[in-house]
């Protein structure tokens, strides 16, 4: 019986994976037409093997069966933080993504050819958020509902109007993260978005989304924070998209009102494998737990290792 389902899982997998190749969301993830049979690659009416119709036992395991390592479904392997165009029969992306380039959100079990040093657990196990809610930053609390975090936390398998399907409304939260992005032809290793990154974040973190003007000398929900959203440009900075340090540049957001320091300017939404190593594993008087201090086995989502980050911009 098992075997079956798994076939099936498997067959249905292939067929959605082509079927959805007119939708500019990419793969079987929304444009259905009205006679559709994208639904049937993931969801059994009477037979399902997970919670919501699920075709797989959980959202997470049916999401890995096409991005994950082993998965046939999908070109982006998300597990292992590339793409591979022979993967599957899905073309978005492959004319203009490297074969073997590292993927954009970073990867949950390697990326750029090592072993992560930390992800958002995907595996519905953690539902607390660090900054959710009324909690301040350094205080986690539970998420809208006490919701377990999965991949449908932060992206809407059925397609959504903002960039990479990233979900209309995230923790109850409505968010608008807009598409500079290419349309159907996808591509895969160049940052596309635009307005809006950093309140995707925010929706979970709210307490990190910090923008006032001098903002680091701000006191405010018990601490100081770095400012966000605002043009690269103060003091000695230099650009961190075009003049980086050591080969190392730092993505700023695309949109009317360039170079926006964001997020993701710092952080991989995925995983990363940045070292932590020194005064930054865990810090002179840190415990080694975070919030406020990183580990060699928690990178806290840093794009670069160590304090890197800081130094591609401000170059001190
Ligand atoms: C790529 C896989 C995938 C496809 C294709 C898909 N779904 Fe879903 N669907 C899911 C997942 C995963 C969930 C659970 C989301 C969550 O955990 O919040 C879900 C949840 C739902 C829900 C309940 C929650 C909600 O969002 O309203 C409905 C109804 C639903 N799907 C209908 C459909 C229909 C109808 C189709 C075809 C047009 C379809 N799905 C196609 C993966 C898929
Ligand atoms: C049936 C196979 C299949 C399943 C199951 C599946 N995907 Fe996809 N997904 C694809 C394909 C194909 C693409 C197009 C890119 C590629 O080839 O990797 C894609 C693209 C995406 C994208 C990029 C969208 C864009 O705008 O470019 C995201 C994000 C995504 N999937 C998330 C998910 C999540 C989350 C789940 C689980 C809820 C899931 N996928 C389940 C096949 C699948
Ligand atoms: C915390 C929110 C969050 C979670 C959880 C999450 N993603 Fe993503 N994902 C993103 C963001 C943001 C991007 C866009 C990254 C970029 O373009 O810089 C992205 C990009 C993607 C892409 C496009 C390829 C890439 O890496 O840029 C795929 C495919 C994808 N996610 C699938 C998944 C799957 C499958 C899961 C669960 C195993 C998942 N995501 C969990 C936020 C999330
Ligand atoms: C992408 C560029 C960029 C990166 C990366 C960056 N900064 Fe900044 N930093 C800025 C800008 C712009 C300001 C000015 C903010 C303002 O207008 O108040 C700033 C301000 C500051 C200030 C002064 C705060 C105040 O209000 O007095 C400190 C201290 C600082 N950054 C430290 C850091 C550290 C530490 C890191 C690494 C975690 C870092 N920065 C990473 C761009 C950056
Ligand atoms: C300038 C780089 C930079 C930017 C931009 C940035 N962070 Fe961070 N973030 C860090 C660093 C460095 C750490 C490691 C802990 C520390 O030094 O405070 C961290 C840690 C975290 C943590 C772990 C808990 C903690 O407090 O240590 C969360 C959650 C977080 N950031 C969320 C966000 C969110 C949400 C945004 C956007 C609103 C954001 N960050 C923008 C550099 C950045
Ligand atoms: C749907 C809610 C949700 C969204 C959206 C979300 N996060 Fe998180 N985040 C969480 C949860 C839950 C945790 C704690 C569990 C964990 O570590 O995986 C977390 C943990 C973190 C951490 C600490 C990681 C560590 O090493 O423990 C950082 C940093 C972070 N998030 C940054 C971000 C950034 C940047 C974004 C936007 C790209 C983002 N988050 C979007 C829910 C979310």
């Amino acid at each position: 019986m098992k075997k079956t389902v798994l076939i099936l899982a498997v067959l249905a997998a292939l067929l959605a994976a082509t079927v959805g190749a007119a939708s500019a969301n990419g793969g079987p993830h929304g444009g259905y037409t009205p006679t559709t049979d994208a639904c049937a690659g993931c969801h059994r009416t009477h037979t399902a093997s997970g919670a919501r119709l699920l075709i797989d036992t959980s959202t997470y395991s049916l999401c890995m069966s096409c991005h994950g390592s082993a998965g046939t479904g999908a070109d982006t392997n998300v597990a292992d933080g590339f793409f591979l165009s022979t993967r599957s029969e899905s073309t978005h992306g492959t004319a203009n993504t490297a074969d073997n380039a590292p993927l954009l959100g970073g990867g949950f079990s390697y990326y750029a050819g090592a072993a992560t040093t930390s992800t958002h657990d995907v595996t519905n196990s953690v539902t607390y958020a660090w900054g959710t809610g009324t909690a301040g930053r350094g205080e986690a609390a539970l998420l809208a509902g006490g919701a377990a975090l999965n991949c449908a936390s932060c992206h809407d398998p059925h397609g959504s109007s903002n960039y990479r399907i990233l979900r209309d409304t995230v923790n109850g939260i409505p968010v608008a993260v807009a598409q500079v992005d290419e349309g159907t032809t996808k591509d895969y290793d160049t940052e596309q978005w635009g307005v809006g990154t950093s309140s995707f974040c925010a929706a979970c973190h709210d307490a990190y989304h910090q923008t006032a003007v001098g903002q680091g000398s701000i006191l405010d929900d018990g601490s100081y924070t770095h400012r966000i959203d605002m043009n690269w440009a103060y003091g000695g900075n230099v650009n961190p998209e075009t003049v980086g340090l050591s080969g190392s540049y730092l993505p700023l957001s695309q949109s009317s009102t360039l170079g926006l320091v964001v997020c993701m300017t710092c952080h991989l939404p995925h995983g990363t494998s940045a070292q932590m190593t020194g005064i930054a594993d865990g810090g002179p008087l840190g415990t080694g737990n975070i919030p406020g201090n990183t580990t060699a086995i928690d990178s806290a989502l840093l794009r670069l290792d160590n304090r890197a980050v800081c130094e591609v911009c401000h170059q001190k």
